[in-house]
């Protein structure tokens, strides 16, 4: 299927230490930096001027340090450093406080204790600073740990935090129950990775149908959820619900991609939604950008003709 092949070839492509070289160096830089498009910048400062913009446009944030999986327990403390030096950084800066991560980034490939224990730190300066903590979901090789963490800092009592689970996955009904009996929020997304037929829906008819139904238990028995798409038929369905069921817009919030449908995004705002725009920034930005593509071949024109246009 093409969603899937796509999806697959601007995969493997994220791997491609060549490919790596050349977008790095353009990427982020002059007049041709395509990046830019999906991705703040490579400082935080770059990272606070873009949501101070978006702040002045009533729309809310959540920012991400790129970063993926790190092999090592040094690495682990180093990115854990990052995220604690992160939250007094954006405190100081008087923006929203909302940041969004990966287990894979403290740890989880390498210990899943000191992962649990580098969430632990992140989550305690998190509640000292008044910052909400989601924790992204990863490949489906990480769903069940990934869950499993989130529910036992959830036990230790911690509350600023939430989930995210993926519809494309056929366990995800489940999963929704199991989050809504505990109250944990939920932000709801199709899912950005390649999963193999045994673990996750291959048409995306299907993964759009599953959303939906699961979109709407989310709204009727969950904690506050976050509806993350760009999909203006989704998106309709659900606000119809909303109403319907009279769950009015402070009880959910939309969420997008930073760079992604920023008509969409002004639109919602406009209308009276909460709608958060998901922020990446630092210098790992290469994985985060290729999924993009995947998901849209058609960025590939707009990267070219980035590149194209300088004369
Ligand atoms: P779909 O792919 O059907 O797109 C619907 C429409 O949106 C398209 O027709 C197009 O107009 C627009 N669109 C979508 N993607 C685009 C792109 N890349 N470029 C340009 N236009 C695009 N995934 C995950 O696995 N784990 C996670 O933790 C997260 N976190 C996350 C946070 C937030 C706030 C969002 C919005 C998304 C995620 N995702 C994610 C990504 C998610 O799984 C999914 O890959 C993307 O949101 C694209 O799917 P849509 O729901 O937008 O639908």
């Amino acid at each position: 299927m093409l969603d899937v092949a796509s999806k697959a070839f601007f995969q493997a492509l994220s791997h491609s230490q060549n490919l790596k070289r050349l977008a790095s160096r353009y990427g982020m830089r002059g007049r041709r930096s395509f990046a830019r498009r999906f991705i703040a910048g490579e400082t935080l400062e770059d990272a606070i001027a873009a949501v101070r913009q978006l702040e002045a446009q009533g729309l809310r944030h959540t920012l991400d340090h790129l970063g993926e999986s790190v092999p090592t327990l040094d690495g682990s403390e180093r990115c854990t450093r990052e995220y604690l030096g992160l939250i007094e950084d954006v405190a100081r800066a008087g923006v929203e406080r909302n940041i969004s991560l990966k287990l894979t980034q403290l740890g989880l490939d390498v210990d899943r204790a000191t992962c649990t224990e580098n969430l632990q730190r992140i989550l305690a300066a998190a509640d000292r600073h008044e910052f909400f903590v989601r924790i992204d979901m990863e490949s489906s090789a990480y769903t069940e740990s990934t869950l499993s963490i989130f529910e036992t800092v959830w036990r230790l009592g911690s509350r600023r935090v939430g989930v995210v689970l993926q519809s494309c996955l056929y366990r995800t009904d489940a999963d929704v129950e199991r989050m809504n009996a505990i109250g944990a929020r939920v932000r709801l997304v199709k899912g950005a990775y390649r999963e193999p037929k045994s673990a996750a829906f291959q048409r995306k008819a299907d993964v759009d149908a599953a959303y939906l139904e699961q979109a709407k238990r989310l709204l009727a028995e969950g904690t506050y959820p976050a509806i993350a798409t760009h999909d203006e038929t989704i998106i309709a369905e659900v606000k119809q619900f909303a109403a319907a069921q009279a769950i009015g817009p402070d009880r959910y919030e939309f969420q997008m991609l930073y760079g992604i449908r920023r008509d969409l995004q002004s639109s919602l705002v406009a209308e009276g939604y909460r709608v958060r725009v998901y922020v990446p920034f630092g210098r790992e930005w290469f994985p985060y950008f290729m999924r993009r593509l995947g998901e849209r071949p058609a960025n590939v024109g707009f990267v070219l003709r980035a590149l194209l246009s300088e004369k």
